[in-house]
């Protein structure tokens, strides 16, 4: 589909986008927009050809690879931009982008809250087992009332770890130890500061209510935050420091009744590990919404009563898919027009 035919600089989108928002920001700043394809992957081949033999910028999705030959065909095209529509990039080559002169764009800020809401509705889902439950009612099976039907666990008094305290595991943090007074652990190579100002004003403040109060603390090492945790909440980029972050030996470390919950990427989960660990302890849960070989589960996941899985829907609120697509059309839009994009990790 081609929008704004007379446009002065020719745009490609890999896939369709959410609302209109991001078209009309390409138009305004002149762009023709050509829409590869709604649903699907491109092969490589196929963005080839799609960005031909002149092509300003792209807005691509983190299904696809962007490497250096990917880069060198949209440079000699005559591109100067290349927007993913998600705030990761572990599916871009970002060195090979400089090295060519691309400017990478992401679109961080706008899917926060959004991905902060689906870590922390994993965490009730499985502590409260409400897919089992689910279950269990549609098959006809609740015919009485019983003391111990479906027994989860209570949150509130308990432990949660973050790794990775940027903006979304700052945010799932404060969501866990405001909304369920849970105690908090975090580790981070940087000291979050504003979340800590935030614990702390919280913590002070329940001090002067007599109610219970909380407690918070960065801890030194990663592992203290895996032993300590009763949910832990997966929030680092994936880089070759994060590939198997939580590895068999890792996974052992952590309580046996412990949850572990995954909105980063798939592969900072050894997933075959975590398949072995929860077979092993019945008692422990997983909640998931990325895996390791997208969109295919490892063999068994599916088949454990204590694992909660979604396909990769943290940030799929209508609100904030249309920002995200309105923010990758801004760094789009901005770079051809020689300003600087909203977000960027190499400019
Ligand atoms: C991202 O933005 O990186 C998510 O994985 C998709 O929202």
């Amino acid at each position: 589909v081609i929008h704004n035919p007379q446009g002065k600089y020719r745009v490609i989108s890999t896939k369709n986008l959410v609302g209109n928002l991001w078209l009309e920001i390409l138009q305004k700043y002149e762009c023709r927009v050509e829409v590869c394809t709604d649903r699907g992957v491109l092969s490589n081949e196929e963005i080839v050809g799609a960005i031909g033999s002149k092509c300003d910028g792209v807005l691509g999705q983190l299904t696809e690879k962007w490497d250096d030959s990917l880069f060198n065909v949209l440079k000699r095209a005559g591109g100067k931009v290349f927007s993913n529509v998600a705030v990761g990039y572990d599916n871009v080559d970002v060195p090979a982008a400089t090295k060519n002169g691309i400017v990478v764009g992401n679109t961080p800020g706008v899917l926060t809250e959004a991905t902060a809401e689906m870590a922390v509705s994993l965490v009730y889902a499985a502590a409260r087992r409400v897919v089992e439950a689910d279950q269990f009612m549609r098959a006809g099976l609740y015919k009485i009332w019983l003391p111990d039907l479906f027994l989860g666990k209570l949150l509130t008094g308990k432990t949660v770890g973050i790794i990775g305290a940027g903006r979304i595991g700052s945010t799932v943090g404060l969501m866990l130890a405001r909304g369920n007074k849970m105690n908090l652990i975090y580790y981070d190579k940087y000291q979050n500061k504003q979340f800590e100002a935030k614990l702390e004003a919280y913590r002070e403040y329940l001090s002067h209510t007599g109610e219970s109060t909380i407690e918070w603390r960065r801890a030194d090492s990663m592992e203290e935050v895996i032993r300590d945790s009763d949910v832990l909440s997966l929030h680092p980029n994936l880089d070759k420091t994060t590939f198997h972050l939580m590895n068999s030996e890792r996974l052992q470390m952590m309580k046996k009744d412990a949850m572990l919950i995954n909105c980063a990427r798939g592969p900072v989960v050894d997933e075959v590990a975590l398949v072995e660990h929860c077979r092993e302890n019945p008692q422990f849960y997983a909640g998931l919404d990325v895996f390791e070989d997208e969109p295919l589960m490892k063999p068994g996941l599916k088949d454990l009563p204590n694992v909660v899985v979604v396909p990769h829907i943290a940030s799929a609120t209508v609100w904030t898919r249309r920002g995200m697509s309105a923010l990758a059309a801004m760094n789009v839009a901005a770079v051809i027009n020689d300003l600087p994009p909203w977000g960027s990790p190499n400019v």
